[in-house]
């Protein structure tokens, strides 16, 4: 293990890795000293060009770029898509490198939740934002993520980061927590990354089968289809089309189609001036779970 580690790290020839709090800590100090701007990309690895989309606008904005990789327990609200979230640090390290990423904390699960803080977790009030969607459908999983963002947060202490649209309520609510903790920290927002056919990118495509990998793509085609019917059908007739031609298809099962307002997400009935509406989708191909949304303009 240790002499794996040790090939691991001598891979990377300009990325600095750090798993300890302390370290990582002490190195950004003295870059802090030096003014240098930090930009952040917090990820749980199993890097993809999503991922390094969001890398590369950081390193055009910031003087130094930290990414992070950890699969944190907390936001998993089921044990086998943790126990089967893909890892590879090889390639990761790889691929941090041809980006010139500057640093990689990748720390242990004790690193990020000593014994005597394994129950604390971030509850912060949210309101509408983390009840319907991703956090009807997966109890407890934004209080996982807005707690460990926050501890890396407090870790890298960056003046950017950077998070994808892929995870749309992420990002809003992650928007939230710094307003509320009143953390001096730019939210920067990333378009999504898509394959050639359509299908986002996600760490989680790699667990499908050749031949759900060829359907995937359907999730992006009827949010295509669903854009084109703004505004002349309503939003609840667009969500009956859409729940229609999923219930046509066997490969899928969809777990919500929502269109909301993309600053509120509240749900909406009819379509209004200055609202600016996205559509969202969950939906479980075999035994993976895939999410997308458009934008409908
Ligand atoms: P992860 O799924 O690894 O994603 C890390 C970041 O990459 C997120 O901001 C996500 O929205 C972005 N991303 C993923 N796929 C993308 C794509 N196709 N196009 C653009 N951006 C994409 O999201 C998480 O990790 C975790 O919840 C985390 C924030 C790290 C907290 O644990």
């Amino acid at each position: 293990m240790f002499r794996a580690k040790i090939y691991l790290w001598l891979l990377a020839e300009n990325l600095k890795i750090f798993e300890e709090i302390k370290s990582i800590r002490d190195f950004l100090k003295v870059c802090s000293a030096k003014k240098k701007s930090v930009g952040f990309v917090p990820t749980m690895g199993a890097l993809h060009e999503g991922h390094l989309a969001l890398i590369k606008k950081a390193k055009k904005e910031n003087d130094l770029v930290v990414c992070s990789i950890f699969v944190n327990p907390t936001q998993f609200n089921n044990k086998e898509d943790l126990a089967k979230y893909p890892r590879d640090l090889k390639k990761d390290i790889e691929f941090l490198e041809s980006v010139n990423c500057d640093i990689l904390f990748v720390p242990n699960e004790k690193e990020m939740y000593p014994e005597d803080e394994k129950e604390k977790l971030l509850k912060l009030d949210f309101g509408n934002l983390d009840k319907i969607m991703e956090g009807k459908f997966r109890p407890g999983h934004f209080i996982g993520v807005a707690t460990i963002v926050n501890k890396l947060f407090r870790i890298v202490e960056p003046d950017k980061a950077y998070f994808g649209e892929k995870d749309y309520q992420q990002l809003i609510i992650i928007k939230k927590m710094v307003e509320k903790l009143k953390q001096p920290i730019q939210i920067i927002p990333c378009s999504i990354k898509r394959e050639k056919d359509g299908l986002a990118m996600s760490s989680r495509n790699a667990r499908l089968t050749k031949e759900e990998r060829k359907a995937a793509p359907f999730i992006y085609m009827l949010l295509k289809e669903a854009e084109k019917f703004y505004p002349v059908l309503s939003p609840s007739k667009i969500k009956n089309l859409v729940e229609k031609r999923f219930s046509e298809n066997k490969n899928f099962i969809l777990e919500y189609f929502e269109i909301v307002d993309s600053s509120t997400l509240i749900s909406l009935n009819k379509w209004e001036k200055m609202q600016n509406p996205i559509a969202c989708i969950a939906a479980h191909l075999g035994k993976v779970r895939l999410i997308d949304n458009i934008k409908m303009q």
